[in-house]
């Protein structure tokens, strides 16, 4: 019997995919490497229309495979289906889905595709519970070493105005600082090199659970601790809650990346008020200076949305002029996309097409920032953690703040950290060799 994932969204998606393959491998499935397979499993996003209808069209396509493999089941799970209405939608749309399943609903999986095996019985599950419980122990397939994903809280409470998370996540809710400590520390011994922490909002890691010493800045820290060769990674932070003593932590320790994700979607305040994001530009502005002040080499990236209800042309150019500022080591640019049930889809919305021209300039602007600061990483040397092998004999790995290297080198070394000259870059890519340099 064989599984195939289709996983869309972000990292939080990635890693929840890994839970999904192992509940299946309990089951007895392996996973496929063709389009033979028993079981598919859709680990969607709805972040914005274009993941959603992507998705619904790949959907679309099992129509003629399961009319001609009746007992292909069909799982879909995860964000898409939590919002309103969207399950019946999706089975009135596609009556031929076996099982759906929200992204606070994945333990129900085994259970679901036994009962429909043994009774025939489909399992509809996506109650959007105000605060599912926490469940430890979850078993991981992964398959990313030696990387690793370690989800420390779930949910999110901010509510911005653009943003379906809240709404098909739930509320904010933190595991227990020794779970993530032992699980961190399992996954080292294991051999692991890279731990990336995952939460919607890092920063407020511990709000919700009543012990003021379980805070993000102490977490990072008894994290930093373990002893090893392995670095450790966050994402994502949120500008209103990253504080200095968090900062001050991630400059201490070399175990900690010099890396922060810190997304800041606007440059104008009207907007950044409209969106609910409590923090003006700055404040933005003035967390940059403080990162830079204590870090001077501190890759950081962000997130940016064009389009927003209300944006004139003015708003936009402060969003362009703050780009320039801060002059980010990458940014990943979006079209804003309203999601039905929040507040920014009830606003009036701005035509296509100037969203559109705005995002082209936006990343017109963002890609000549990118290539100046490729430009000065040339002849410099970077500890990089080798990831991956590439085509050609060769590989590829990250930078202490998070920039990706390709070089020649044996697929022994994926792994292990080595010294990497940088001989050439190309907008948005690094190229080196390895050195006995530091
Ligand atoms: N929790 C993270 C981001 C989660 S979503 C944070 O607070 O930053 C990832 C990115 O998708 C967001 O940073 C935002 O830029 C973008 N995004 C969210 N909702 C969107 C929407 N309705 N339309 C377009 N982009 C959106
Ligand atoms: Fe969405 Fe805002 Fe929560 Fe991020 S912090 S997941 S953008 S509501
Ligand atoms: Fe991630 Fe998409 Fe859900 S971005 S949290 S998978 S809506």
């Amino acid at each position: 019997m064989f599984y195939k994932i289709n996983t869309y969204g972000c990292q939080m998606n990635v890693h929840e995919s890994e839970r999904i393959a192992k509940s299946l491998e309990k089951l007895g499935y392996t996973l496929a490497n063709d389009d033979n397979y028993d079981i598919i499993v859709f680990n969607t996003c709805c972040i914005r229309d274009t993941a959603e209808q992507k998705i619904l069209g790949h959907i679309g396509k099992l129509k003629k495979i399961k009319k001609s493999n009746p007992k292909l089941i069909i799982a879909i799970v995860g964000c898409m289906t939590g919002q309103a209405g969207k399950a019946e939608e999706l089975l009135k749309k596609y009556p031929f889905i076996d099982i759906v399943l929200g992204a606070n609903n994945l333990e129900e999986l085994e259970y679901a595709i036994l009962n429909l095996q043994t009774r025939h019985k489909k399992t509809i599950l996506t109650p959007n519970d105000e605060k599912p419980e926490i469940i430890e122990n979850i078993e991981y397939s992964r398959t990313s070493m030696p990387n690793a994903w370690v989800n420390i809280m779930y949910g999110c409470n901010n509510f911005c105005t653009y943003c379906i998370v809240p709404f098909v996540r739930g509320r904010e809710r933190s595991r227990q600082p020794q779970a993530i400590i032992s699980e961190c520390e399992s996954l080292i011994k294991e051999g692991y090199k890279e731990i990336t922490l995952l939460g919607q909002n890092v920063n407020s890691y511990g709000n919700d659970l009543d012990d003021e010493n379980i805070n993000f800045a102490n977490l990072l820290e008894s994290l930093a601790q373990i002893p090893g060769d392995h670095r450790i990674r966050f994402m994502t932070s949120h500008p209103k809650d990253l504080n200095e003593k968090v900062i001050d932590i991630i400059a201490k320790y070399d175990t900690l990346c010099k890396n922060i994700h810190l997304p800041i979607q606007s440059g104008s305040n009207k907007i950044l008020k409209d969106m609910n994001r409590h923090y003006t530009r700055e404040n933005y502005l003035e967390i940059v200076k403080k990162i830079r002040e204590k870090m001077p080499l501190c890759g950081i990236t962000t997130d940016i949305m064009v389009g927003f209800p209300g944006e004139s042309e003015e708003d936009f150019n402060d969003t362009l002029d703050i780009v320039r500022q801060v002059k980010f080591s990458g940014a990943f640019t979006y079209i804003y996309s309203p999601r039905k049930g929040t507040k920014a889809s009830l606003m009036e919305q701005i035509p296509y097409e100037i969203k559109s021209k705005r995002i082209q300039k936006l990343i017109k602007e963002q890609n000549q920032i990118t290539k100046s600061l490729s430009k000065s990483y040339e002849g410099n040397v970077y500890r990089v953690l080798v990831e991956d092998t590439k085509e050609e004999g060769n590989l590829c790995g990250r930078t202490d703040c998070g920039r990706l290297v390709t070089f020649s080198g044996s697929s022994e070394l994926v792994g292990t950290f080595k010294n990497i000259l940088i001989t050439k870059s190309q907008s948005a890519s690094l190229f080196g060799r390895i050195t006995e340099e530091k």
